[in-house]
């Protein structure tokens, strides 16, 4: 999220959450996100085996072209189809194509449908109003019996006291997610983890809000 220069109306703020406007953030030339794989990803995921991934809302593919390079085979899931063009021409660059596949979707409504995952991970996805809990109890279903669930957003920060109250409420406390959960999972990690990101030129410190849980074999 940048940081907005006029103060937006309620609308204005409620339609960035909504696909036309990513739609026209990834339409132009420049890529937005750094194309690293985010930290807490690279760190939970580092030790596991390869197997099956599912990355929702994974935006320009940064996260996805890293699992893909682990040896996992991913699908990238997103609500943009800008978007998800872009990440399927990042994998194409980074020879990982062969190991992806692609699901134009919206997080709100997903259902897995009997599909099911190795990993399911999400990053920075904030839906508005507080929609990650729902949000998160869809992933949990598509999560496979052993496999793992990792949900990372911004927590609520001053740093972020010039975004809209909209955005302030998409972001959340990895503690509020735990509803979310089944009794068939084991929460490993639940926890809010301080990292550097530069804003505008600036470096600031956020707080991860990391979720990660285990599926138990039933
Ligand atoms: C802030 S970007 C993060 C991209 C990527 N995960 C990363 O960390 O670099 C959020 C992404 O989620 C997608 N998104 C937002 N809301 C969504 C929803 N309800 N369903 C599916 N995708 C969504 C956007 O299109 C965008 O690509």
């Amino acid at each position: 999220m940048s940081a907005h220069r006029h103060q937006l109306t309620d609308e204005e703020a409620a339609a960035m959450f909504e696909p036309p406007s990513w739609e026209e953030r990834y339409s132009g030339e420049e890529t937005i996100w750094s194309g690293n794989p985010n930290p807490q990803l690279v760190a939970e995921v580092s030790g596991l085996t390869p197997g099956r991934a599912l990355d929702v809302g994974c935006g320009e593919g940064g996260d996805l072209i890293w699992l893909a390079r682990q040896g996992w085979r991913v699908t990238g899931a997103d609500f943009s189809a800008n978007g998800l063009a872009r990440a399927a021409r990042h994998a194409e660059q980074a020879g990982v194509a062969v190991r992806t596949d692609w699901w134009q979707v919206d997080a709100r409504t997903f259902a897995a449908d009997g599909r099911s995952y190795d990993l399911v991970t999400t990053h920075f996805l904030h839906p508005p109003d507080g929609g990650m809990v729902e949000v998160t109890s869809r992933l949990a279903a598509a999560v496979a019996p052993g496999g793992h669930l990792l949900v990372v957003g911004h927590a609520p920060s001053e740093v972020f006291a010039q975004l809209t109250a909209s955005h302030r409420r998409a972001m959340f406390l990895a503690a509020d997610l735990l509803p979310s959960l089944s009794g068939t999972f084991e929460a490993l990690a639940v926890e809010q983890r301080p990292r550097t990101m530069t804003r505008e030129g600036v470096s600031v410190h956020v707080q991860d809000s990391t979720l990660l849980a285990h599926r138990r074999h039933e």
